[in-house]
């Protein structure tokens, strides 16, 4: 066992093994255990207590269980740095009727499950302790489960009838949690954590609006944040703005949506004006940033490493301005854009 600081946490934790590796970074458990804020809750995979602290943080009681005795340990002492005192730690088999019988008067049962650290297409078959082995064990305890799940299964890979809430932070796609029984709001939802902000979008408010394929960018561009995206929420989004936005599919995994109009939404990572579009010529796209007065250009688009520091000396050639602009390629033209700095707006806001 050790002390280490990592970027997961605001202060230094104790750790064992891969203890800190698979352990809920501490903006996400905050977060969750505000969603899960309940009188007694049960963490039957605690580990070394990442999300067990944040939930003794909100919760009256709280058990964290382990079969590990080492991490529990840890989790143990990371209780003692985080000032809580109301879990009561359990060593043993969640699914084993010695610990059930302990937890009996929990409401609320969750679990992040351990997972093979590789798989080549991720599954909640391969989840330990199982789903429905848990939920079968805590049947006579509670209907209120939590799971956390490998945040790249789709929606429609997850064979359960409960919400399937996609999680990101930093423009980044963080986590996946279900919730089942009196837990689950919706069929899919996604979250976005910015700051001490939190940003929800659900499916079933608003009637999802078609959003036409486009094979060109208008006057503005917007890359959904990855969790709006795995949740499949973008028709959703675009019924929640209330506004006609076609998208332009730059390759297999990126995608941008455009509209005549700039919109504010926190469920943007980042949004893009565009000055101007050329065609793919080194020498035009280098004049057009020198009217620009553009300082720096930014290659989003596809260059083999063998051409990269020719294209990308070409296109810089001579340029002394101070903005830096972004070059995407959609059929064959190359978009020149100015990044916007995104303001979420506030009616958003919860939490
Ligand atoms: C992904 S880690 C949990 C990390 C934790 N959320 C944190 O923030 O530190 C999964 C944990 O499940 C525990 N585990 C696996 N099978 C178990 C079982 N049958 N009963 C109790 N714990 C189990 C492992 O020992 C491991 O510590």
């Amino acid at each position: 066992m050790e002390r280490i600081r990592s970027s997961k946490f605001n202060k230094p934790v104790f750790t064992c093994g891969e203890g800190v590796r698979f352990a809920t970074p501490e903006v996400v458990a905050s977060y969750r255990a505000g969603r899960l804020k309940t009188g007694v809750l049960a963490d039957i995979s605690c580990g070394i207590g990442g999300q067990t602290v944040c939930f003794a943080e909100e919760c009256d009681r709280v058990y964290g269980v382990d079969i590990d005795g080492e991490r529990l340990e840890c989790a143990r002492r990371n209780a003692g740095v985080y000032g809580v005192d109301n879990i009561t730690f359990i060593e043993g088999d969640a699914l084993s009727s010695q610990v059930v019988e302990q937890v009996a008067d929990a409401n609320i049962i969750f679990s992040d499950p351990a997972r093979p650290a590789e798989e080549n297409v991720r599954q909640t078959a391969s989840l330990r302790p199982g789903i429905p082995m848990v939920m079968e064990a805590y049947r006579d305890v509670t209907n209120s489960f939590a799971f956390e799940a490998p945040p790249q299964m789709p929606p429609e890979r997850i064979d359960f009838d409960c919400e399937r809430e996609y999680l990101g932070v930093d423009g980044q796609l963080n986590r996946l949690t279900l919730y089942f029984g009196p837990l689950k709001g919706c069929e899919r939802s996604a979250v976005v954590l910015k700051g001490d902000m939190y940003y929800r979008l659900k499916s079933g408010v608003y009637t999802s609006i078609g959003i036409t394929e486009a094979d060109e960018i208008s006057d503005y561009a917007f890359e959904p944040d990855p969790a709006v995206v795995k949740a499949e929420l973008l028709g959703e989004l675009a019924a929640e703005l209330n506004i006609k936005m076609g998208i332009v599919r730059i390759d297999a995994r990126r995608s941008l949506l455009t509209s005549v109009s700039n919109i504010n939404s926190p469920f943007f990572k980042n949004i893009y004006r565009v000055l101007d579009k050329v065609t793919f010529d080194c020498n035009n796209i280098n004049r057009s940033l020198k009217e620009h007065s553009i300082g720096k250009a930014l290659i989003r688009f596809n260059v083999s490493p063998d051409r990269y520091w020719d294209v990308r000396n070409r296109i810089e050639s001579g340029l002394v301005g101070k903005t830096t602009v972004h070059l995407y390629q959609i059929s064959g033209m190359i978009y020149i854009m100015e990044m916007l700095k995104s303001e979420p707006s506030n009616h958003f806001g919860t939490g």
